[in-house]
């Protein structure tokens, strides 16, 4: 299986396949689903090429588990190029990034991941670096302190995100190419697990076992990647290897899916809402606090799918459970005119930006940046 090496700001030489596991599509053309993007990129791609220029700077955002990563070393695949990969919140200060700046080759890919984390000073480094290929070298300090600027090889730089809202407007529009990654519709997922059981070398899965993963899998390639191997684990121990939708169904109640693929923080997420709450509106804060989750969990992870599937509402006054939802955890909906919960904390709309929660239980890696895949 593909490694990923891990060194402090060092070039490393990448392969010409994406990273990950070797479910992840090889060329863009095996790429399955968000066709609107995957067609912009086609066009972009064969049109640079043509022309012997660098990819546009990409930014692409959405929920986890689409195909953000995937999509950014398919793009280094197809420049015939290699991509790095570094982590937003890890670039603690300018000087992570001067060393591979400095030795990225002509039309590289430098793959930021969470680039809504960038410290404003990282940020602030990169502008000239995206626009006019160079940077500025401080060297010495003091009165001895001088400006070297150094001129870049044409990369790509390609950011993703899951929020979008929280990047500043001068580094959103730096980007010439920006795409939202939808959730996936049910065809495309069977389509992608088809994939994988070949891959897998899992036989004789009938189509009506796959319909049902994907029916189950919020729309998400990463879920259904997973329900497909916790599926065939269950098949192997439980069912002699043979999988069908009754396998499925049994597999999948144990994992605690349910049929519209909810998990149990889905659900107590909704249960806190109608019960604790009385289905809203409340703000996002309190709801996390009942939980004791994380709110950027809650608002990257749990969110998106239930307004997806209309089970949740973000008003001006918070979040407000909807009579499908309450129906689904069999609690009253809200009525329509209920006042907000206030709990203190600040009640915000959908996209506006906002600070980032004073709770994050996020780990902050130590400033690396990784070689995507070892051939
Ligand atoms: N279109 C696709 N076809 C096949 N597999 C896919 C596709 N999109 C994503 N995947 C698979 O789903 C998994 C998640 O994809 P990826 O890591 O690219 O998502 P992401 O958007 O970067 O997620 P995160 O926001 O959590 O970083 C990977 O294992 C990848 O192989
Ligand atoms: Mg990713």
């Amino acid at each position: 299986m593909a490694k990923q090496r891990i060194v402090d700001a060092q070039v490393q030489r990448a392969d010409k396949r994406p990273a990950g596991s070797p479910l992840r599509p090889r060329r863009l053309s095996e790429y399955v689903g968000q066709r609107d993007l995957i067609e912009k990129l086609s066009i972009t791609l064969q049109a640079v090429c043509e022309r012997g220029e660098p990819m546009e700077h990409i930014l692409l955002h959405g929920p986890p588990g689409l195909g953000k990563t995937t999509v950014a070393h398919l793009i280094a695949v197809e420049m015939g190029t290699r991509a790095y990969s570094a982590s937003g919140p890890a670039l603690t200060k300018a000087g992570d990034l001067i060393g591979t700046l400095t030795r990225l080759q002509q039309h590289d890919v430098l793959f930021i991941d969470e680039i809504h984390r960038l410290p404003p000073a990282v940020e602030e480094y990169i502008y000239p670096a995206m626009e006019d290929f160079k940077i500025d070298i401080t060297v010495d300090s003091g009165r001895h302190a001088k400006v070297i600027t150094m001129a870049l090889r044409p990369f790509t730089l390609i950011g993703a995100t899951t929020r979008a809202g929280l990047l500043s407007g001068a580094l959103r529009n730096r980007f010439g190419i920006s795409h939202h990654l939808r959730f996936y519709p049910q065809e495309d997922l069977v389509a992608i697990l088809r994939r994988a059981t070949e891959v897998l070398a899992i036989d004789e899965i009938p189509i009506s076992a796959l319909r049902v993963i994907a029916a189950r899998s919020r729309g998400t390639p990463r879920v259904t990647l997973r329900l497909l191997r916790r599926v065939r684990d269950f098949a192997h121990v439980r069912a002699g290897g043979r999988i069908d939708e009754q396998i499925v169904g049994e597999a999948l109640a144990l994992e605690g899916v349910d049929e519209l693929g909810l998990d149990e923080l889905d659900r107590s997420y909704l249960r806190t809402l109608g019960q604790t709450y009385h289905g809203g509106p409340v703000g996002l804060e309190a709801i996390a606090a009942t939980l004791a989750e994380d709110p950027g969990t809650l608002e990257d992870v749990v969110e998106p799918y239930l307004l997806q599937i209309g089970f949740l509402a973000r008003t001006r006054q918070g979040r407000r459970l909807t009579p499908a939802a309450a129906k689904h955890v069999r609690c009253s909906p809200p009525p329509p005119d209920a006042e907000p919960h206030r709990s203190g904390e600040s009640l915000f709309g959908p996209n506006s930006p906002r600070p980032q929660p004073a709770v994050v239980a996020r780990p902050r890696p130590a400033p690396i940046i990784h070689g995507p895949v070892e051939s």
